[in-house]
């Protein structure tokens, strides 16, 4: 039985679990600083440990388990972990900047991961370079089209910033004609040091008004607890969607809580608190009160921390980590 139930009646199934709050890529919007600081090993969760804490979750109802990052894969024991939690009744997927899945197509096999999201901002290559500061287009391009011919349901996450990609948003209903691959535009949200400003924000409707100028598509049925709104183009192999935080939050129908790499509870991406779980863990507590406290006190949107219309967010008021330290 689920008892991840919040003051609001919202069920929580899905558990995103951060590895590692390392990436080999520096995207400005996500790293606060090309010099940033890494977590030392040992505040981070061991294999063993996450194994224990995802174990707890699942008997507390939750079915479907993301990994995230930092970069999830270049975590080195990033295969074991993905192996061990196999074994639990989930839907075990992860979200990877793709930059190393040609050495994972096998054990994505293994763990029985049917589906991959994978972030690309950009399908032009030397822009790649100027977002992600490494000139990984090819190799993240090539592991995409890998990932789909061996039969995986890939979806590409492209943050939209007003001036830097939003002219790409044709080139990636392109790509969608004649391959069977699931792009979501995401809008850009406010994190620390991510350098965020409501003119940079490309909406969903001025998205939409993009796309509608050049195709024709209709809207899908959206998967229940859904962050995406999903279309489909007339005659299109592939879909788009839009993840719409910003201008339409979908917080009302919310089924997530993550975990940082270090351990901590977040009942929101934009939580303000946290619940230590790997102290708790480690200290031989039982960690099942915390996860239902640290989930009674979820905030109905947003992390309690903004609502309304998001031109008028303060930035200086928002207190959270950076997001990868949140791990999305
Ligand atoms: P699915 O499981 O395929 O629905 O993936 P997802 O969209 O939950 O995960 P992914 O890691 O691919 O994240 C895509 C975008 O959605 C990122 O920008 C995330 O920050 C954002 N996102 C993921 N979960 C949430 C959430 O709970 N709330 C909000 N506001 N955004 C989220
Ligand atoms: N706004 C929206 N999405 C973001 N992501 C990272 N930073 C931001 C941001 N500021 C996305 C990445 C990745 C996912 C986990 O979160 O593109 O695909
Ligand atoms: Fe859930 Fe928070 Fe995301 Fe809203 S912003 S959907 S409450 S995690």
């Amino acid at each position: 039985m689920n008892t991840l139930k919040d003051s609001f009646g919202r069920v929580h199934d899905y558990l995103r679990i951060s590895l590692t709050d390392v990436c080999n890529f520096r995207c400005q919007y996500c790293i606060p600083d090309e010099n940033v600081r890494f977590m030392p090993l040992s505040r981070l969760m061991m294999s063993d440990e996450i194994d224990v804490i995802a174990g707890v979750f699942v008997k507390m109802g939750v079915n479907k388990i993301r990994l995230t990052g930092g970069e999830p894969l270049i975590r080195k024991d990033a295969k074991d972990i993905l192996l061990s939690l196999s074994k639990y009744p989930v839907e075990l997927t992860l979200t990877t900047n793709g930059s190393v899945i040609n050495e994972f197509i096998s054990v994505f096999k293994e763990a029985g991961i049917k589906s991959v999201n994978v972030s690309l901002d950009t399908l032009n290559e030397k822009k790649f370079t100027e977002i992600t500061r490494r000139n990984d287009f090819d190799k993240v391009f090539k592991n995409i089209q890998s990932l789909m011919d061996e039969g995986f349901h890939v979806k590409v996450n492209a943050v939209i910033m007003r001036g830097v990609n939003d002219d790409e948003i044709p080139d990636f209903i392109e790509w969608t004609k004649t391959q069977p691959v699931h792009v979501r535009f995401i809008e850009f949200m406010p994190f620390a040091g991510n350098q965020w400003n409501t003119e940079k924000v490309f909406s969903y409707h001025e998205m939409l008004d993009v796309i509608s100028d050049k195709y024709g598509f209709i809207r899908m049925k959206d998967d229940a607890n859904a962050t995406a709104k999903k279309f489909k183009p007339y005659n299109h192999e592939g879909t788009f969607a839009v993840i719409s935080t910003m201008s339409e939050p979908f917080c009302g129908s919310c089924n997530r809580m993550r975990l940082t790499a270090d351990g901590k509870m977040k009942n929101c991406l934009f939580s303000k608190g946290e619940a230590d779980i790997l102290t708790a863990l480690r200290r031989g507590e039982d960690i099942i009160p915390i996860i239902e406290q640290c989930l009674a006190v979820k905030a109905e949107a947003l992390g309690g921390q903004f609502e309304g219309d998001y031109q008028k967010i303060d930035t200086s008021k928002i207190s959270n980590r950076s997001m990868i330290e949140i791990g999305g």
